[in-house]
């Protein structure tokens, strides 16, 4: 986790055509008999260059604003609190099944914009704010046009198990069923890579979450959980044994999830910035995980309610401060072990030949500067998959 393959004085070839990078080592070393005439060159010295960064926890897909709950948490009212009087997902849910799929669909667009400005090449974003069969669809159906149209490579995720809908509360066990036979027809449709379910107090209990298992199983979908929470509900044991790729938040994990997760291939994926805003204060106890053998990921959790935050480098900064993280270990997490939370790292996380070529420059001559410099655009250049979509500072391409 704290190695980089750092090179001083590298170089980094890419081929535009297939996208993909070519080389990656001493500058001294690079072949120039490689280099086509025509080719652009990219002068970043003084400066890091390294793999843009994965997101694999996202909420992009939503309607309306949950301000208000933001000031209400500042003065003391609890993320739970809000959620049983009315606020929380089920507001969300409210907007976002009034809102069009056009609506969505910009809004979702613009916000993709934005963590594409901050360095983000490749984000996963979930439903489980439509909790009914259109409305459900209708999101899916932004993550797939998002997919076709971003620069970005996007990935979506069916979390029709996100929070039992108002209508259906006296009839849990059916909402349960819906979601099951929602996922087989997700799956089918092709219009989810994952799927995932909230266990918590607040959502879904873990027999529950045991049934769409059940189910999920039996499609190509990979499971994603979001994992203890607020407290120790032993879902990450029972995660990692039901092969999940990863255990989301884990504010709460004990020793037998710990144990779990540094005994398996299941990533655990960190969620600072959801800590902070949500005011939880509780933080993944990030240096335990570490230090027992886990494999951590970061990742922004961006959504309306309990992390509107679009930046890797603000959740790094949040790591390095309320979990001990170093500047390597973020870099990291939120590179190849995000990749690998989302089952590519065969093909990108990190800058080697073969890989996709997402690569970002950070204006700074060292990337502790990172992390330490807070609220100031770092990232000069955004290159995905061979493509320049942000160049010394200035967004290229609307999104
Ligand atoms: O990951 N934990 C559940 N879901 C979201 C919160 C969603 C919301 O508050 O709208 C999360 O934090
Ligand atoms: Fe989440």
């Amino acid at each position: 986790l704290s190695d980089l393959g750092l090179i001083e004085n590298g170089a980094l070839g890419i081929d535009v055509a297939s996208g993909t990078i070519e080389y990656a080592g001493r500058y001294a070393s690079l072949d120039r008999a490689l280099l086509s005439g025509k080719c652009i060159t990219i002068d970043a010295s003084g400066r890091v260059v390294m793999p843009g960064f994965i997101d694999s926890h996202t909420h992009l897909v939503f309607g309306g604003s949950r301000a208000g709950e933001f000031y209400r948490r500042a003065r003391g009212e609890s993320y739970q609190e809000i959620s049983s009087s009315g606020g929380g997902i089920i507001k969300t849910v409210a907007a976002t099944r009034q809102a069009s799929e056009e609506e969505l669909f910009s809004a979702a667009s613009s916000r993709l914009a934005q963590l594409i400005c901050n360095g983000t090449c490749t984000v996963e974003t979930k439903s489980g704010y439509g909790l009914d069969v259109p409305s459900e669809l209708k999101i899916l159906s932004v993550n797939r046009r998002l997919q076709a149209t971003a620069p970005v490579t996007v990935f979506s995720t069916y979390l029709g198990a996100h929070l039992v809908p108002v209508e259906r509360r006296d009839d849990r066990d059916g909402y349960v069923d819906f979601v099951i036979d929602q996922l087989r027809e997700v799956a089918q449709a092709g219009l989810a890579d994952f799927y995932d379910i909230f266990v918590d107090p607040l959502a879904f209990t873990l027999p529950e979450a045991q049934r769409i298992v059940a189910a999920g199983s039996e499609t190509h979908l990979g499971l994603k959980l979001h994992a203890d929470e607020f407290g120790d509900d032993g879902t990450t044991a029972w995660g990692v044994a039901a092969g999940a790729l990863s255990c989301d938040h884990l504010g709460g994990i004990g020793e037998a999830g710990i144990a779990a997760l540094a005994a398996s291939n299941t990533v655990a994926t960190l969620l600072p910035a959801t800590m902070f805003f949500s005011s939880h204060g509780v933080y993944a106890p990030a240096r335990r995980m570490i230090e027992g053998g886990c494999a951590i990921a970061l990742a922004t959790d961006l959504n309306p309610g309990s992390s509107l935050i679009y930046s890797i480098p603000l959740t790094m900064t949040l790591a390095v401060l309320e979990m001990a993280m170093s500047a390597e270990e973020c870099i990291v997490a939120a590179t190849i072990n995000a990749a690998h939370a989302l089952g590519i790292a065969d093909h990108t996380g990190s800058l080697e030949p073969g890989k996709r070529a997402d690569v970002i420059v950070i204006d700074a001559p060292h990337y502790e500067e990172l992390p330490y410099q807070v609220g100031r655009d770092l990232i000069r250049d955004v290159i995905i998959g061979g493509r320049v979509i942000k160049s010394n500072g200035q967004m290229q391409l609307p999104c």
